[in-house]
Protein backbone atom coordinates (compact mmCIF):
# COMPACT_ATOMS: atom_id res chain seq x y z
CA UNK A 1 0.00 0.00 0.00
CA UNK A 2 1.53 3.25 -0.97
CA UNK A 3 2.37 5.87 1.99
CA UNK A 4 -0.39 7.69 1.68
CA UNK A 5 -3.24 5.56 0.90
CA UNK A 6 -2.26 4.25 4.18
CA UNK A 7 -2.94 7.32 5.78
CA UNK A 8 -5.80 7.66 4.19
CA UNK A 9 -6.88 4.59 5.65
CA UNK A 10 -5.79 5.45 8.89
CA UNK A 11 -7.87 8.53 8.78
CA UNK A 12 -11.08 7.03 7.79
CA UNK A 13 -10.65 4.53 10.59
CA UNK A 14 -9.91 7.53 12.76
CA UNK A 15 -13.20 9.26 11.53
CA UNK A 16 -15.20 6.11 11.91
CA UNK A 17 -14.28 5.65 15.39
CA UNK A 18 -14.85 9.01 16.53
CA UNK A 19 -18.23 8.94 14.89
CA UNK A 20 -19.23 5.63 16.92
CA UNK A 21 -17.83 7.14 20.09
CA UNK A 22 -20.12 10.33 19.20
CA UNK A 23 -22.92 7.72 19.13
CA UNK A 24 -21.81 5.90 22.43
CA UNK A 25 -21.75 8.78 24.08
CA UNK A 26 -24.82 10.28 23.28
CA UNK A 27 -26.96 7.81 23.51
CA UNK A 28 -24.94 6.90 27.49
CA UNK A 29 -25.81 10.93 28.54
CA UNK A 30 -29.75 9.78 27.40
CA UNK A 31 -29.56 6.20 29.14
CA UNK A 32 -28.55 7.90 32.57
CA UNK A 33 -31.18 10.42 31.83
CA UNK A 34 -33.61 8.08 31.75
CA UNK A 35 -32.42 5.93 34.78
CA UNK A 36 -31.93 9.36 36.27
CA UNK A 37 -28.22 9.54 36.67
CA UNK A 38 -28.11 13.74 36.05
CA UNK A 39 -23.91 13.79 36.67
CA UNK A 40 -23.12 10.73 34.72
CA UNK A 41 -25.33 12.28 32.22
CA UNK A 42 -23.32 15.39 32.12
CA UNK A 43 -20.66 13.36 32.04
CA UNK A 44 -21.01 11.22 28.90
CA UNK A 45 -22.36 14.28 27.45
CA UNK A 46 -19.21 16.20 28.02
CA UNK A 47 -17.21 13.33 26.36
CA UNK A 48 -19.72 13.88 23.22
CA UNK A 49 -18.17 17.05 22.88
CA UNK A 50 -14.62 16.05 22.98
CA UNK A 51 -15.12 13.37 20.50
CA UNK A 52 -17.07 15.77 18.61
CA UNK A 53 -14.29 17.79 18.48
CA UNK A 54 -12.02 15.04 16.98
CA UNK A 55 -14.30 14.28 14.56
CA UNK A 56 -14.15 18.11 13.16
CA UNK A 57 -10.31 17.89 13.47
CA UNK A 58 -10.04 14.65 11.28
CA UNK A 59 -12.66 15.64 8.81
CA UNK A 60 -10.84 19.17 8.45
CA UNK A 61 -7.58 17.56 7.97
CA UNK A 62 -9.24 14.94 5.26
CA UNK A 63 -10.55 17.74 3.66
CA UNK A 64 -7.47 19.84 3.14
CA UNK A 65 -5.82 16.52 1.81
CA UNK A 66 -8.90 16.46 -0.71
CA UNK A 67 -10.19 13.32 0.52
CA UNK A 68 -14.07 12.26 1.26
CA UNK A 69 -14.54 12.35 4.83
CA UNK A 70 -17.23 10.56 5.13
CA UNK A 71 -18.11 8.16 7.61
CA UNK A 72 -19.26 4.97 6.52
CA UNK A 73 -18.88 2.25 9.04
CA UNK A 74 -20.53 3.16 12.83
CA UNK A 75 -19.79 0.78 15.44
CA UNK A 76 -23.02 -0.76 17.08
CA UNK A 77 -23.76 0.03 20.24
CA UNK A 78 -23.60 -2.83 22.60
CA UNK A 79 -27.17 -3.21 25.25
CA UNK A 80 -26.18 -2.19 28.64
CA UNK A 81 -28.35 -2.39 31.42
CA UNK A 82 -25.94 -0.55 34.55
CA UNK A 83 -23.54 2.38 34.94
CA UNK A 84 -20.76 -0.59 34.96
CA UNK A 85 -22.02 -2.29 31.75
CA UNK A 86 -21.77 1.10 30.02
CA UNK A 87 -17.80 1.88 31.54
CA UNK A 88 -16.84 -1.81 30.31
CA UNK A 89 -18.20 -1.06 26.78
CA UNK A 90 -16.34 2.59 26.54
CA UNK A 91 -12.99 1.41 27.89
CA UNK A 92 -12.97 -1.34 25.18
CA UNK A 93 -13.99 1.55 22.80
CA UNK A 94 -11.04 3.88 23.95
CA UNK A 95 -8.40 0.90 24.30
CA UNK A 96 -9.16 0.78 20.86
CA UNK A 97 -8.53 3.64 19.62
CA UNK A 98 -5.45 4.64 22.08
CA UNK A 99 -4.51 1.54 19.67
CA UNK A 100 -4.95 2.81 16.40
CA UNK A 101 -3.53 6.09 16.95
CA UNK A 102 -0.46 5.18 18.28
CA UNK A 103 -0.19 2.80 14.91
CA UNK A 104 -1.21 5.61 12.78
CA UNK A 105 1.28 8.34 14.82
CA UNK A 106 4.58 5.43 14.33
CA UNK A 107 3.41 4.74 10.65
CA UNK A 108 3.07 8.68 10.08
CA UNK A 109 6.68 9.40 12.02
CA UNK A 110 7.60 6.96 9.78
CA UNK A 111 6.81 8.08 6.65
CA UNK A 112 7.88 11.85 7.66
CA UNK A 113 4.19 12.38 7.40
CA UNK A 114 5.16 15.40 10.57
CA UNK A 115 1.23 17.06 10.12
CA UNK A 116 -0.46 13.76 10.49
CA UNK A 117 1.56 12.30 12.80
CA UNK A 118 1.29 15.48 14.84
CA UNK A 119 -2.64 15.33 14.49
CA UNK A 120 -2.74 11.51 15.24
CA UNK A 121 -0.28 11.89 18.34
CA UNK A 122 -2.48 15.11 19.87
CA UNK A 123 -5.48 12.66 19.08
CA UNK A 124 -3.67 9.99 21.20
CA UNK A 125 -2.44 11.91 24.09
CA UNK A 126 -6.60 12.42 24.82
CA UNK A 127 -7.46 9.13 24.10
CA UNK A 128 -4.79 8.15 26.37
CA UNK A 129 -6.38 10.85 29.26
CA UNK A 130 -10.29 9.19 28.50
CA UNK A 131 -8.83 5.36 28.83
CA UNK A 132 -7.46 6.33 32.32
CA UNK A 133 -10.45 8.59 33.38
CA UNK A 134 -13.08 5.76 32.55
CA UNK A 135 -10.63 3.23 34.44
CA UNK A 136 -10.41 6.03 37.51
CA UNK A 137 -14.39 5.56 37.35
CA UNK A 138 -14.44 2.01 37.40
CA UNK A 139 -12.06 2.02 39.70
CA UNK A 140 -14.37 4.29 42.02
CA UNK A 141 -17.53 2.15 41.19
CA UNK A 142 -16.06 -1.18 42.78
CA UNK A 143 -14.77 0.72 45.93
FE1 LIG B 1 -11.79 10.78 20.28
FE1 LIG C 1 -12.22 9.10 23.49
Amino acid sequence: MLANSKLSWYLRRALDHEMSAIQYYLTQSNLCTLWGLEKEALKFSEEANEEFEHASRIISFMLKLGLNATSTQLKAIPKTRTLKDILIVDWQLEKDVVELYKDASFFCQKQGLLEAYELFHTLLQDEISHLSSIEKWISELNK
